[in-house]
């Protein structure tokens, strides 16, 4: 099969947050399929999050699910039901004007955006469906922090930048419907080659945006932990007859 990716550097996909503005995000993500933010929160405002997340992560309540992970801990919020005065860093950080603003361009103008948020531990023994190489068959833009410093020791996201393409091509062909989660396995036989993959080792504070048609892994925590929080815009909540915002789930 063909091998639709080479060998390149994450400085290529990293922007500086203060001067970037949301078309150099859109443009960075629509070549590559992500876009780093390095420090994109401050340190005040990385410690009201992280004392946030350990709330979070272990709330209950109207809009929120807990998922099950024999190791490790983690949420599921839906945002619109998520209330402001008990989260208020969580509320604020997802709903941002710029993210709105990177969605619409991205997505499409009516995208509802980060309709879902996850808030997860990993610690050692985290094992996930994630940890292979794979597309999400439910295509969607997901704004990803990281809490805490991560190395390829607790669970960098490893990726293979621009393959984003390969698969929205199979989106628009005869295989569109075989993208199914029935079918998971075809977002696993994938063109990539292991050298290819790269591991986003970044510091605490690190925001990064992805199309998850671009093939990635979460890696596996062998030391520490791993804190993250992420957002899911997803084009199936999309109305438009363009086939990336097919249905994936019945
Ligand atoms: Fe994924």
């Amino acid at each position: 099969m063909e091998v639709i990716s080479k060998h390149r550097q994450q400085a290529e996909f990293t922007l500086d947050p203060k001067k970037a503005g949301t078309d150099d995000i859109v443009n960075m993500l629509r070549d590559n399929g992500v876009a780093i933010l390095p420090n994109f929160l401050n340190k005040a405002e990385l410690e009201l999050m992280d004392k946030e997340f350990e709330k979070v992560v272990k709330a209950k309540g109207r809009g929120i699910k807990s998922f099950p992970l024999e190791k490790g801990e983690g949420v599921g919020l839906t945002r619109n039901k998520l209330r402001v005065k008990d989260y208020p860093s969580t509320s604020e950080f997802f709903n941002r004007p710029f993210m709105h603003e990177i969605a619409s361009k991205y997505v499409h103008p009516t995208a509802n955006l980060n309709s879902k948020i996850y808030v997860v531990r990993d610690i050692i023994g985290t094992t996930t469906y994630a940890n292979d190489l794979h597309f999400d068959v439910q295509k969607c833009l997901k704004f990803f922090l990281y809490i805490n410093d991560v190395t390829a020791n607790n669970g960098a996201f490893e990726y293979a930048a621009g393959t984003h393409k390969w698969v929205e091509d199979m989106r628009r062909s005869d295989k569109a419907k075989e993208i199914t989660f029935e079918n998971r396995e075809l977002s696993r036989q994938l063109p990539y080659e292991e050298e290819h993959v790269m591991s986003l080792e970044a510091p605490a504070g690190t925001l990064f945006l992805f199309d998850t048609d671009m093939f990635h892994r979460t890696g596996t925590t062998s030391m520490g932990e791993r804190k993250i929080m992420r957002g899911h815009t997803y084009f199936d909540e999309v109305k438009d007859s363009d086939p990336i915002f097919r249905k994936t789930i019945r």
